[in-house]
C-alpha cells in the first residue's frame, strides 16, 4: 500500500462543533475513519493528521518530500495567507509528488478573503465544496496518479 499524508490545518480539530451549518455535524474522528476506509479501497494507507500549528504543518510537508509521499492538504485558514505553507507545498510538487488541496466548503462561494488561495497555484489540483467527499475525490486523484 502506498502511504499518503492527509493533512488538516487549524480549527479542523473542531469539526462537528464549529459552524456545523458550514462544515457539518461530523467530527475529525469521523473524517479520519472515512478517509482511512476510502484510502484502503484505493490501495492507499491514509496517515491522517491535524494541527493548529503552522510550523508543524510545514514540517509534515518537508517529511512528505523526504519520504516521497503524496499529500492531501486542507490548509484551512492558512490557505488564504500563508506564504510559508505555499513555499513548503511548492517543494512537494517541485519534487514531482502529487499534492491535492482540499476544502470541505467552497471558499469561492464565501467571504471575499477566502477567494484567494496562496497554495492553489503550487498544488497539483484543488477539490472544494463537497464536504467529506472532497477528501474521497482527492484520494481518487492521488490513486490515479500513482506510478
Ligand atoms: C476550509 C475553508 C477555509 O476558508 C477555512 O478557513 C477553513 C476550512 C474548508 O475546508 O472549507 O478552516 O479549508
Amino acid at each position: 500500500m502506498t502511504r499518503v499524508l492527509v493533512l488538516n490545518g487549524p480549527n479542523l480539530g473542531r469539526l462537528g462543533v464549529r459552524e456545523p451549518d458550514v462544515y457539518g455535524a461530523a467530527s475529525l474522528a469521523d473524517l479520519t475513519e472515512a478517509v482511512r476506509g476510502w484510502g484502503a479501497e484505493l490501495g492507499l494507507e491514509a496517515d491522517v493528521r491535524q494541527t493548529d500549528d503552522e510550523a508543524e504543518l510545514i514540517g509534515w510537508l518537508h517529511e512528505a518530500v523526504d519520504a516521497r509521499l503524496p499529500v492531501v492538504l486542507n490548509p484551512a485558514a492558512f490557505t488564504h495567507y500563508s506564504y510559508a505553507l505555499r513555499d513548503a507545498a511548492a517543494q512537494v510538487t517541485g519534487a514531482g509528488l502529487v499534492l491535492v488541496e482540499v476544502h470541505l466548503s467552497n471558499p469561492l462561494a464565501r467571504e471575499a478573503f477566502r477567494r484567494h488561495s496562496a497554495v492553489g497555484p503550487v498544488a497539483t489540483g484543488t477539490i472544494a465544496g463537497f464536504g467529506f467527499e472532497s477528501y474521497h475525490l482527492a484520494l481518487r486523484a492521488v490513486a490515479a496518479r500513482l506510478p
